[in-house]
Order: C-alpha cells, then sequence, then structure tokens
C-alpha cells in the first residue's frame, strides 16, 4: 500500500518496503515496533525533545480517560461521518484520543502526526487503526492535496501547509478553547482572564460553520492536576497555588470549545 509520504530530507516520495520507509536518494526511515515512523530528522528539531514531553502526554492521557472530553470526541465524530473522505489527516494529534476516534467513524485511512516523539509512541501503541508518524506541522511530511479532511484540536496551525495539504474540497475542522474555557483555573494564576474568541478563516479557505459546546464539570484533586498539566500554563502555577488546590476536595471547572468548520476557497 503507498502511504503517501514524502521524504523529509529531500521530498521525494517515500515508498514502504517491508518496515522502512524509502526514497529515490537512499534516505531511510525505519518503522518502529508500536507502528509509527520517525520523519523528524534531528536536523529540523529545535530542541532535543520537541512538542509535549512525556509528563504532558501522561497528564493528557490520564486525564482524557476520565471521559471529560467525550462530548467534544463525539461532537467531531458527528462532523466527520458525515463528510465523505478517503483520507483525514489530523495535525498535532498528540496521544491519538481524537485521531482513533474519529478512525472508528470513517472510511477514511487516518492519519495522526505530531512533533513529540513521547505522544506518538503512546499513539500508535494503542490505536493500530490509525497511520502515526513524528514530524512537524510546519512542514508536514505528506504531499500537496493529501487530504479530504484537515483536524487540528487544540494544535499550533501553520496556514501554509494546511492550505497546501487540503484537496480542493477538503474540510479543515479546527477545535479551540471556547469563551471560558478552564476559567475557574486560569483565575486562579492570572488577574484578568481574556475570553477565547472564534478562530478566523486561514488564508485559503472559508468560514462554513461554528459550533460552541460547553459543560460544567467537578474536578477532584488528581483530575485538575492532570488538566493543569496538559496545558501551556502549567507551569505558571506557583507551589502555594498547588498547595491550595489540594486542600479543596473538588472544583467546578467550565469546559468548552468552538468547532470551527472551513472548506476550501475557491479561486
Ligand atoms: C494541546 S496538544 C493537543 C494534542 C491533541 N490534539 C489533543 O487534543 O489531545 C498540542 C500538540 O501539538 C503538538 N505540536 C506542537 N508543535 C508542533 C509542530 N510544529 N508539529 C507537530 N506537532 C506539534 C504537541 O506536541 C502537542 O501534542
Ligand atoms: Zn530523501
Amino acid at each position: 500500500m503507498s502511504l503517501d509520504y514524502l521524504c523529509p530530507l529531500c521530498t521525494f516520495a517515500l515508498q514502504k518496503i517491508d518496515n522502512t520507509l524509502s526514497c529515490e536518494n537512499r534516505h531511510s526511515f525505519d518503522f518502529a515496533k508500536e507502528g509509527y515512523v520517525n520523519l523528524l530528522p534531528v536536523q529540523n528539531k529545535n530542541s532535543k525533545h520537541p512538542g509535549d514531553s512525556l509528563e504532558m502526554v501522561q497528564a493528557r492521557r490520564a486525564f482524557l480517560e476520565q471521559g471529560y472530553y467525550r462530548f467534544l470526541q463525539q461532537a467531531l465524530i458527528e462532523i466527520v461521518s458525515d463528510i465523505n473522505a478517503d483520507t483525514l489527516l489530523d495535525l498535532g494529534c498528540g496521544e491519538g484520543f481524537y485521531t482513533h476516534a474519529l478512525a472508528q467513524h470513517t472510511q477514511a485511512q487516518v492519519y495522526g502526526v505530531d512533533i513529540s516523539k513521547s505522544a506518538i509512541k503512546f499513539a500508535a501503541k494503542r490505536y493500530p487503526n490509525c497511520h502515526f508518524s513524528v514530524a512537524s506541522i510546519s512542514e508536514a511530511p505528506f504531499k500537496s492535496q493529501f487530504a479530504d479532511i484537515l483536524i487540528s484540536v487544540f494544535a499550533p496551525l501553520f496556514e501554509h501547509e494546511l492550505a497546501r495539504l487540503a484537496k480542493p474540497n477538503a474540510q479543515l475542522i479546527i477545535a479551540s478553547p471556547g469563551p471560558w474555557h478552564l476559567k475557574e483555573l486560569k483565575e486562579l494564576i492570572y488577574k484578568h482572564v481574556n475570553e477565547h474568541t472564534e478562530i478566523q478563516p486561514p488564508s485559503g479557505f472559508e468560514h462554513l460553520k461554528t459550533t460552541l459546546i460547553s459543560q460544567q464539570v467537578q474536578l477532584e484533586f488528581n483530575e485538575l492536576k492532570n488538566l493543569i498539566m496538559m496545558t501551556p500554563f502549567a507551569w505558571k502555577f506557583r507551589p502555594e497555588q498547588w498547595h491550595a488546590l489540594e486542600q479543596t476536595a473538588s472544583k467546578s471547572v467550565t469546559l468548552s470549545f468552538y468547532i470551527s468548520q472551513f472548506k476550501v476557497k475557491n479561486s
């Protein structure tokens, strides 16, 4: 089967022979025992372990397993299962919570890519129904017009790559924080909590629809800890704030997500 990966060193097509992808220039990349392929060349890494750390990945998996974000997963499934697609690409897929669930509800081949090796290791080990790779989505190792569906859940957006990777009729689906997502946690560390606004159409796309979904949940300390550890503001929590949080039996927290759907703009 052709897997449509491009060589991250020379951008020639990669062919799969046995457990190895290689290009005409004899660059080759082996599949790891977990089933993913690492397409992030050492020279493209800006740190030893780019992307989410093992600690963040473990916290995210532990939190997501509790089911509090299942309503977001379900909303994405409902959108994707209505779209006729051959290829779905989840950009910045993390440990695969959304990727594998979408794969169960589409006939498309599902690809998940993330720059964090720890995240992809976790993803590939648990979810054999998807093709996982370690790579940067700022220069994603896939041919142009690769995907019918592009998914981005709380991941960085690289507009030039979104436009390049989308087939002419593709949909781009972005999940981003809703107005007061995690407000109660942010109030512990920021004087003013700013409302999140909707994502504007990336260049090359036009807006189709935005859905806002929200839930209020009651979380115990261990759950709060994992939730904080998987956010970019975890490092802002000082020891005394952790301590104060530990003393509270549980806390009510707002979970809120915009799901924005875009289609490729017709020129
Ligand atoms: C907030 S997490 C979201 C993960 C997953 N989509 C989820 O919601 O569970 C953001 C992810 O983007 C990844 N990421 C950050 N920069 C990236 C890049 N340049 N290329 C690929 N992935 C990147 C991180 O490693 C991390 O797994
Ligand atoms: Zn090559």
